[in-house]
This record gives C-alpha cells, structure tokens and sequence, in this order.
C-alpha cells in the first residue's frame, strides 16, 4: 500500500484521522447524497430536506475540497469496500473474504499479570489465577497505540484494552457450579467469577516475524475486576444515596461489572459501560425507585455471589437489602454504585478507575464521542440497552482545549435524553434538577438524585421509547452519528423511529444535530433495517432506499464502529438462528447504504468490540461466548473437544493492506 499515505494522529491526540490520498472526501459523500436527492421526484418531506440540507451547510464550511459544493454532478471516488460479501456460515469456525486471514488471539485464562498462571483446559484453575488471567465473555475494545501520549501513531505495538461482560457457568469452572446444602456457595468460586468480569489492559507487540503477542512482565498488563476498588466522581460522589459501610462518606466503590460496549476519550483514556448490573444484587426488602426501576431482583442475585460460604464483605455486599440501623452499616447503596461509566486510564497501571457519575446511571451500552473541536465542549452518546429504554447524550460545561483535557470533562456538564418527532425532527431533553419538572414537586431533591434515578427522571420528560439502544458510531467527517437497535419483540405500537411491531431484527437509525455538535435539535433518519433478505427500508416518505439480499442479510445489528476512512461495521447479536447462520460483522457505507457481509463467526458466539491500528492494518474483534449454553456446540479456537472461549481475533489482509479494501 505504497501509494497510501500514512494514517496520521488527530489533533485530539487519541483517533487516528485519515490522510489516505484516494479517500472519499467529505465532498464526494455531499455529492452522493445531492446526487441521491436530485433523484428523489417530489414528495420529499420538509424534515428530510433539512436533513440532507444540513450536509450542504456543513459541506460548504468544511473547506476540504475546491469543487464548487453547488455542483451535485458525481464525484469519481475510491469505493469504500474492496472486497466481495461471504455467504452466511453454521461452521464452529471464523470465515473472513479471500485475501484475508483471522486469528483468535488472547482467548479467556491467557495469563497476562503477575505470576503468569497457566490456563487451565480443565476449568481447575483458582480465583487468585483469574485475577492474573483475561477474563472471559471479551466485548467492547480499543486499540491505543503505544506512543499516543506522545503524539505517536505505532501500529506496531500498544495498549489492548477490553471488557469482559459477563461468565457462563458451564465453563468457567471443572464443574458447573452447585449451591451445598445450606444454599451457599463455595468461596474460591465466587472469587474467579468476579475476576473473570472486568477489563483488561493487555501490553502487545509485533515480533519480528510481524505476529502480535502478550508483552510479558509489562508494567501496563492489568486486571480490572468486579473487586478493584474505585472512585465515584462528579454530582454522585459523596450524596446519601451511595454511602454504605465501604465507603461511610458515599466516593468509593468496589468493582465493575457487566461491561459491554466502551468508549475511548479524546484525552486517550477508555472508558468501559455497566450495562445488566442490576441483576448481580439482591434486594429482599422494600424496593426504592433506584432498584426497582433497573429490575434489581427480590429473590436472589444471578449468580448468588451474596451467598459465598465465607460470608466475606466483598461478596455479602450484594445482598442490598437493608439490614443495619442505617446505610453506612449495610449494603441497601451498594446498587447504586453501579449503572455508570468507568472511565480507565490503561497508561497508569496504579490509578484508580473513575465512575462518571455525570453521564448518568442506567444499563449503559457503551458510550461514543462526538467530533471533537478545541473551544467547543464535548459531546458523547449512550445507549440504555433494554427494551423501550432511551438514548442519552452528555454535554461538558468546560469547553475541550487539547492541551488542558482530562476526566474533569466528564464531571460537570448537561445529560440529555432523546425525543424522536415523527416528521424526522428531534429533540434533547434537559436532565438536569430544577428545570422540566425535575424538583420536589415530582420527588427529585438534588442533581445527585436525578442522576441516580436517570432512568425515572428521563421517564417525566416523554422521551422516545426505544428498541434496545446498542452500539453508537459517529461518522468522523460528517458528525453524523448513528445506533443500533437491536430488537424488541415486545413492541406492539411503531412509531417513525422504531416502525416495526414485533421488531424481531432490529434497526439502525441516525442523526445529525442543527448545527454543533452540541446543539439541542437534529434531524434523523432510518439508516437501516434489519431482516431476511428482501427486507426494505424505506423514508418517511416511502420511498425504497435499500433492500437486503443474500448477501447482507443480518439480524439484532449491535456493535458499530466508523473507521477513519468512513466503512461503517456493523456487529451482529443474536447467538445464531437457521435463517442468518451463525452471528456476523458486515460492512457498510454511510452514505449508499450499500451493505457486505465481512466475517462469520463460531457456533452461538456473539461478534463484538472492533478496533484497529492506526494504518488500519490490524483490526481485532471479540468472539464472545461461542457455544453458549450448550457444551459440546463448539470447541472454538483450541478444537479438539475443548471447551470453548472467548477470545479476540485479530484480522489481517494477505497483501499487508488496509482492512476492508
Ligand atoms: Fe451487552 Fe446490549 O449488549
Ligand atoms: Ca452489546
Ligand atoms: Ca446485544
Ligand atoms: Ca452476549
């Protein structure tokens, strides 16, 4: 890839942008989609003329091309996808296009820390050995190259960093696990299950044969677990509502659990979600609104981890029901330290990680940034994935400097929740105490409860009701951002953002704000529908604007990235059905809708997390959970009869070229 020049480091000193000579510029999408409009005969709605109109603003202003951004005449550029789509696959194996090559990489129980425990193939080894070792159930991930704070590009060695969402008890021990006679569960059992939750910060290099491995005795590799202590920050730390006996004045907190989707700060941080947190407590009692609200269960925890036979603190804390005299003497708070994001610097392996109160507390997904620009605040998006739950935006009130960037941004700023309007419009609602009948009147007493309670207090506001927020992507060029939505069986009214009753496939749907990134109105549109093939999605006006084919057929769309060129990613969630073969990652062009399916994935596995080297010439994915539920499905990657994991694989292109093309 001579003729490519180099991917270089945004201003923002954390994404690569990209410089490559043959890219489609931001001029050429303009022109496609003016090409596109010209097309449409009458009708058009005066929602979707803003919509596009808004590519014209922001075209003229971007100044990247001299074509006069009046001429709609097509733009000859470089196609997006160089490859051609696979057929779906059943095989207990990874299919990627010819020309490519994937390999699992770092599967769960690689030693990666401390005394560098062997994984164990059958299930023996201990929680202090987790603790050591990569976890299981690998989801959201990214890729820092190892030189970034520099200023640095390396694709040749860096931080991985990926969360670990949850276990699957059949394999996870040497036997699936059994409660004794008085209900409780061995210590040692519980430990590994909490170690194998989590993050992990992974050191890799390149070897001089160009194969990535584990950079051993590294002082960044590190475990995050359910256990490691953290910090509360922002309106949260220090109110009533998380003191317990842990933490007497409410600022710190043991653990992260369920991470699913991630994000990455413009200041090179990661950030992991808490997504299905609610869960792993249990809450005997009388419920408040903060666990009732997020189906925190009355009769025991998922994995009953507040019945370890120790008794210990660390275990016994998720049991919330209230039991002491007061709050600082049980764990009735403990859930509502949980719900947030977890900001992670993986270049100090002693800091502790931050729970961002600011962004809210629900089953967040993951959480994306918007394009950043210096002296403009910064913006990022959440998903709260359960059905009919809603998509928040964050706004900082300290605008970005590059130079002055930190986890302060995400302490102090203004949480949003999306409304949807019928003609294509929409609306962030303000989540703050004091404005929208966010007050006494309506049981909310500080900024702290707001956020606590963001669920409820969101509620009050009549945002849109969606169908299971995922994955959000923005496009680096255009700010346009873009969600999945999974699916939602149980809708049985549509409305324009979410128009299918029984919405088995799911959808994608996307936005662009008025103006910055920080405005308060957009105009949106439905990228995407999901479906068999023949499946069509249409505008608000009817008119066809992709149809699936056997080629690009998908089901439960759920992890999304934009890479720097602009190829979108779409990752698929469904554990495998007899129409859509086993779960799969497609790409897909923004702006044509054009969709190839890129890469099938082992049996009932989910495909998850994406990240790449800066020169695009690495990708790593996760294979979460392959032969879920069901030992003996699969024996993915080791073979053999072994039982199966999760692990990441990494993708590469045989010429040495850029993935996708
Ligand atoms: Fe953990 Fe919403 O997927
Ligand atoms: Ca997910
Ligand atoms: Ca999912
Ligand atoms: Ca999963």
């Amino acid at each position: 890839m001579t003729d490519r020049k180099q991917l270089i480091i945004d201003n923002s000193g954390e994404e690569p942008l990209s410089n490559f000579s043959d890219n489609r510029t931001f001029a050429s999408v303009l022109a496609a989609r003016m090409e596109r409009r010209a097309l449409l005969k009458g009708g058009i709605g005066a929602a979707m003329a803003g919509f596009f109109g808004a590519s014209l603003v922001a075209c003229s202003s971007d100044g990247k091309s001299d074509r006069d951004p009046k001429d709609s005449s097509p733009v000859p550029s470089a196609p997006l996808m160089g490859f051609s789509a696979i057929a779906t696959g059943v095989a207990d194996a990874i299919r990627v296009p010819e020309g490519y090559t994937a390999k699992a990489f770092i599967p769960w129980g690689t030693p990666i820390c401390g005394s560098y425990p062997e994984y164990r193939a059958d299930g023996t080894n201990s929680g202090e050995d987790q603790e050591q070792q990569i976890g299981m159930h690998h989801d959201g991930m990214h890729f820092f190259p190892i030189d970034v704070r520099q200023g640095g590009n390396s694709s040749d060695e860096g931080l991985l960093v990926l969360n670990h969402e949850y276990i699957d008890e059949a394999y996870i021990h040497a036997q699936y696990p059994e409660k004794d006679a008085d209900g409780k569960r061995p210590a040692d059992e519980v430990r590994k299950e909490i170690a194998a939750h989590g993050v992990s910060v992974v050191h890799i290099r390149k070897n001089t044969e160009g194969e990535w491995e584990v950079v051993h005795g590294s002082p960044y590799n590190r475990r995050i677990t359910g256990a490691t202590p953290m910090e509360l920050r922002g309106p949260v730390r220090g109110s009533d509502l998380v003191k317990t006996k842990y933490s007497p004045d409410g600022t710190e907190v043991r653990g992260t659990i369920n991470n699913c989707a991630n994000g990455f700060t413009p200041w090179g941080t990661y950030l992991a979600a808490e997504e299905n947190w609610a869960g792993y407590f249990v809450n005997k009692g009388a419920q408040p609104r903060e666990h009732s609200r997020y189906g925190v269960p009355s009769n025991n925890g998922r994995y009953s981890w507040e019945l370890a036979d120790s008794e210990a603190d660390e275990y016994i804390r998720f049991d919330a029901t209230a039991k002491g005299a007061s709050a600082t003497e049980d764990y009735r708070n403990e859930p509502n330290a949980f719900g947030w994001m977890v900001e992670i610097d993986p270049f100090a392996p002693e800091s502790k990680p931050q729970k961002r109160t600011a962004l809210g507390r629900f089953g967040h997904e993951g959480v994306v940034f918007g394009k950043v620009e210096e002296g403009k605040p910064i913006v990022c998006y959440s998903g709260d994935d359960a059905r009919f739950e809603y998509i928040y935006k964050y706004v900082s009130k300290e605008p970005y400097y590059k130079s002055t960037a930190g986890g302060h941004l995400l302490n102090d700023g203004t949480l949003y929740v999306a409304r949807f309007n019928e003609d294509g419009t929409g609306e962030w609602l303000e989540l703050t105490y004091g404005k929208n009948g966010l007050d006494e009147s309506n049981g909310f007493y500080s900024q702290a409860d707001v956020l606590v309670n963001t669920r409820t207090a969101a509620d009050l506001l009549g945002p849109t009701k969606m169908d299971r927020p995922e994955w959000g992507a923005v496009h680096p060029e255009t700010g346009e951002v873009y969600f999945t939505l999974t699916n939602n069986t149980r809708r049985t009214e549509a409305d324009a953002a979410n128009p299918r009753v029984n919405n088995a496939y799911g959808h994608i749907i996307r936005w662009r704000e008025d103006g910055e990134q920080a405005a308060t109105t957009f105009k949106w549109d439905i990228y995407l529908l999901a479906g068999p093939a023949g499946t069509e999605t249409k505008s608000l006006e009817g008119e066809t604007l992709a149809t699936l084919t056997d080629d690009n057929k998908f089901n439960s769309p759920d992890g999304l990235w934009i890479d720097p060129r602009g190829l979108m990613w779409i990752q698929t969630d469904t554990g495998g059905t007899e129409e859509f073969g086993n779960d799969q990652m497609l790409a897909a062009d923004p702006v044509t809708r054009e969709v190839r399916r890129f890469l099938t994935g082992p049996v009932r596995c989910e495909v998850t997390g994406i990240t790449a080297t800066p020169d695009l010439k690495t990708m790593f994915i996760n294979i979460q959970h392959p032969g879920e539920g069901r030992p003996g499905s699969s024996d993915w990657p080791d073979g053999g009869g072994a039982r199966p994991r999760s692990a990441t694989v990494i993708i590469t292109k045989d010429d040495g070229g850029v993935i996708g093309t």
